[in-house]
């Protein structure tokens, strides 16, 4: 991609669109919608608002954090606090595309008021090629997809979504965003996807599990590495399902299995199969011997994930146990670390164990209704990154 040229030929087009017309865009603070707004602001100045809807599904004081950086990059910029409601309508919803339709709709009708109330006709949205591709395949409901699934923003919501970003890659975004000067603690930022924390509160969410779920994120943004990485957080609890994983897991590795111990979680989570979208088991497994856990190379870890998803159909999961001391608590977190190009494949990333479960022992101190801590041993595919 010559990257001169697309800027180029992008702040053309929207000039032609938008005219001197306004335009509002939605912003998460992600290097996809930051070096949107950094393009449209080149081509129609102020005429452009920036919007961040602050749907309390985002990192630990990440609204002010993007307010800062939008105030320094001279974007006009305006945070729209509707946490309540968000929080409040997913109440009930354990299915992760019921909960991903809802944060779809409530987005947009937020954003239809703010287009209204700015007298704007066009909404500007950092969607890009993997973003459409994997909604329209079935793989995911993703928030800002709508004219490639036939949802008709003009009829629905009453402006029109242009997205200048909609054919690249995320690495050819962070071309581009270095090429608009965008600083690199944005233009190399790990993604988030938009509807935030809520696809890594897996289940039903609450406000408690929210809550931890934040402050697991920070330790593990802190303390991890990768393309991405995060934690998310699972129900403690358990489904009876006929499996063959600890039988697999004890011959894989030629211990007793008594050693072992595999968890079967009632929350179901999302992954790929095929083309298509699979939202289906996750396998935990612990496994200690003489009371220590056992922290194989992860590699070997991926070769037996490979053995018990090829076995068990309806796994497209497995994590694996670094927590040094278990206990009580209502959930777990899992910690996903991924490297890849195009996100559209990944592999784990080899962090070494002493990482993870130092990591695993901070996330332990800090949130107290957690009973342990996995380190997730499945690629892209047979998972996907998130979980929902
Ligand atoms: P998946 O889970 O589909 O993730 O393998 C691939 C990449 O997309 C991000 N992602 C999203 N980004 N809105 C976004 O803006 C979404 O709804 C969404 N869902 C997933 C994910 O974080 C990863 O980088």
């Amino acid at each position: 991609m010559d990257v001169k040229e697309f800027v180029d030929k992008q702040i053309e087009e929207i000039k032609k669109v938008v005219g001197s017309g306004k335009a509002v865009i939605a912003t998460s603070g992600g290097v996809d919608s930051t070096t949107c707004a950094v393009l449209t602001h080149k081509a129609i100045g102020d005429n452009l608002q920036c919007i961040f809807i602050d749907t309390g599904f985002m990192r630990l004081n990440e609204p002010e954090f993007v307010k800062k950086f939008y105030e320094e990059l001279g974007l006009p910029f305006k945070i729209i606090d509707v946490k309540d409601h968000f929080i409040e309508s997913q109440k009930g919803l354990v299915d992760a595309e019921k909960k991903r339709k809802m944060f779809r709709q409530n987005f947009y009708d937020t954003f239809s008021k703010a287009v209204k109330s700015h007298n704007c006709k066009f909404l500007v949205q950092g969607t890009i090629a993997p973003d459409w591709i994997e909604t329209k395949g079935g793989i995911k409901t993703q928030h800002n997809v709508l004219d490639q699934i036939g949802i008709n923003a003009v009829e629905k919501f009453g402006f029109k979504a242009i997205e200048p970003l909609a054919y690249l890659y995320k690495d050819q975004v962070r071309e581009v965003a270095k090429y608009l000067g965008v600083k690199l603690e944005m233009a190399e930022r790990p993604p988030f996807p938009g509807p935030g924390l809520l696809v890594r509160v897996i289940g039903e969410v609450t406000r408690e599990k929210l809550h931890e779920e934040k402050v697991a994120s920070k330790i593990v943004d802190e303390n991890l590495e990768g393309s991405q990485y995060f934690a998310a957080i699972i129900d403690n609890k358990e489904e009876k399902i006929e499996n063959s994983i600890k039988k697999i897991t004890s011959q894989f590795f030629g211990i007793d299995p008594k050693q072992v111990t595999v968890r079967i979680l009632k929350n179901k989570v999302t992954g790929v199969k095929g083309d298509l979208r699979a939202y289906k088991r996750l396998a935990a497994i612990t496994i200690k011997k003489d009371s220590k856990l056992f922290l194989p190379d992860i590699e070997k870890l991926e070769d037996l994930q490979v053995d018990i998803i090829s076995k068990n159909p309806d796994f497209t999961r497995v994590v694996y146990n670094v927590t040094e001391k278990s206990r009580k608590g209502k959930y777990l977190i899992l910690m996903r670390s991924i490297t890849t190009r195009d996100f559209m494949t990944a592999d784990v990333t080899h962090i070494a164990w002493n990482k993870l479960t130092s990591t695993a022992n901070k996330i332990m101190k800090d949130c107290k209704n957690v009973s342990e801590v996995f380190y997730d041993i499945t690629p892209k595919p047979p998972a996907t990154v998130e979980y929902e």
